[in-house]
């Protein structure tokens, strides 16, 4: 997979694909991802994005052109699966998009900043629109991080245990199950029986009823369609 992200704070992008597991999928070669400083397709000396929204009104709107020759000279190079933009009044991100764009070859994310962009680049180059929560970040770098760590983890070969993608929260429509770790006892605090019981079936089923469990208690919205 590729994905090629067009931002104004690129530095801003770096630190997350860095380091740990994003850090290790991109030296294992399972992933590329290619910083785009908008500000170099930006107009005249200054270097220009932004201007006054047409109508009147607070706050600065990006700038068809430079967006436009951005990605125009990407598609060049490559069919892009999706054009993503970045926005709080996009669709709300979710699992079922995570898995639906790892198995995309090649994505293009554009961060907004500002009030905004130009709508004409959303109506003729944008192919899908991402929020990542009812609140209005700075911009759309930290959800482009967010977006494309949900979407790196779950390429083949990532995560050194493969199930554990497939047992993380929201895969099936559930939160996780708690999880505990060595000493069994721990002050006194010890771990349900079950777990050291070595009866895996035993375990398995104990996982179902406190996924389903812990569901119900803080999301029981993701049940109503079960
Ligand atoms: N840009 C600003 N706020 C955002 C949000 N909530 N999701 C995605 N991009 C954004």
């Amino acid at each position: 997979m590729r994905i090629d992200i067009i931002t104004l704070l690129p530095q801003l992008l770096e630190s997350p694909f860095a380091d740990s597991i994003l850090q290790r999928a991109i030296t294992k070669g399972l992933v590329e991802v290619h910083l785009h400083d908008l500000r170099e397709y930006g107009q005249g000396k200054h270097r220009k994005l932004d201007d006054y929204q047409f109508g009147g009104g607070a706050g600065l709107v990006m700038m068809a052109e430079p967006i436009f020759q951005c990605i125009e000279k990407l598609k060049e190079e490559r069919t892009y699966d999706e054009i993503i933009y970045m926005t709080p009044d996009g669709d709300l991100f979710n699992q079922k998009t995570a898995n639906q764009l790892s198995l995309k070859d090649n994505l293009l994310i554009l961060c907004g900043h500002y009030k905004g962009i130009d709508q004409r680049v959303r109506d003729e180059l944008i192919t899908k629109e991402i929020s990542i929560g009812d609140y209005v970040l700075s911009g759309g770098e930290l959800g482009a991080a967010v977006v494309s760590d949900a979407v790196i983890r779950l390429l083949p070969g990532v995560l050194n245990d493969e199930s554990s993608a497939l047992t993380d929260s929201f895969q099936d429509d559930l939160l996780a199950p708690p999880v505990y770790t060595r000493p069994a006892d721990f002050r006194g605090l010890k771990v349900p029986e079950v777990l050291t019981s070595g009866n895996f079936p035993a375990i398995e089923k104990w996982r179902q009823e406190q996924a389903y469990l812990r569901t119900a208690e803080r999301r029981p919205d993701l049940l109503e369609d079960k």
